[in-house]
């Protein structure tokens, strides 16, 4: 297993468009271990393929409190969603970020798991919230693009003076 490296927003490359999995295989299973690996290490409650450079639709997440639940979406779509809720969130690739989005509260997805079986999950509240987060990551999309253009504005401008500080 390895500690895969995380981009960092505003990294263009966390807008790239991920691919269906064709074919889930020990190459797929392999990846996704690293990832789980990445986010357990990190902390982190989800990972999507596209922060770690892969543009495969592959997404782990554990949001259990004693993160031995493991959850692995590949090529997830949404079926159906209701209702609204709003809460802060935060990202691996935008560290010490928090923010409030909007998102619906309640999706039914439908995706594979790591063998290759497809599989329907209901879900609402804060895991609502990460496969939402997860998803827009491979669709390119990063959580502080929901905020207004001025703050989008000031936060890159802030988190491009940190890394430069950090080299
Ligand atoms: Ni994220």
């Amino acid at each position: 297993m390895a500690i895969l490296q995380i981009l960092q927003y505003p990294d263009p490359r966390l807008h790239t468009i991920a691919k269906k999995v064709l074919q889930v295989n020990d190459i797929t299973r392999k990846l996704i271990k690293n990832m789980a690996q990445t986010m357990y290490a990190a902390p982190g409650v989800g990972l999507a393929a596209t922060q770690v450079d892969v543009h495969e639709q592959i997404i782990v997440m554990d949001v259990s409190e004693l993160h031995n639940e493991l959850r692995v979406f590949i090529n997830p779509e949404i079926l159906h969603s209701s209702g609204e809720q709003e809460g802060e969130e935060g990202c691996l690739s935008v560290p010490g970020i928090y923010e409030n989005v909007r998102r619906a509260d309640k999706v039914t997805v439908q995706a594979l798991n790591q063998t290759g079986e497809s599989f329907t999950l209901e879900a609402e509240g804060f895991l609502a919230v990460c496969i939402q987060h997860e998803m827009d990551h491979l669709k390119g999309k990063v959580f502080v693009e929901y905020l207004s253009q001025l703050k989008q504005t000031r936060l890159r401008a802030k988190l491009k003076k940190r890394q430069r500080e950090a080299m």
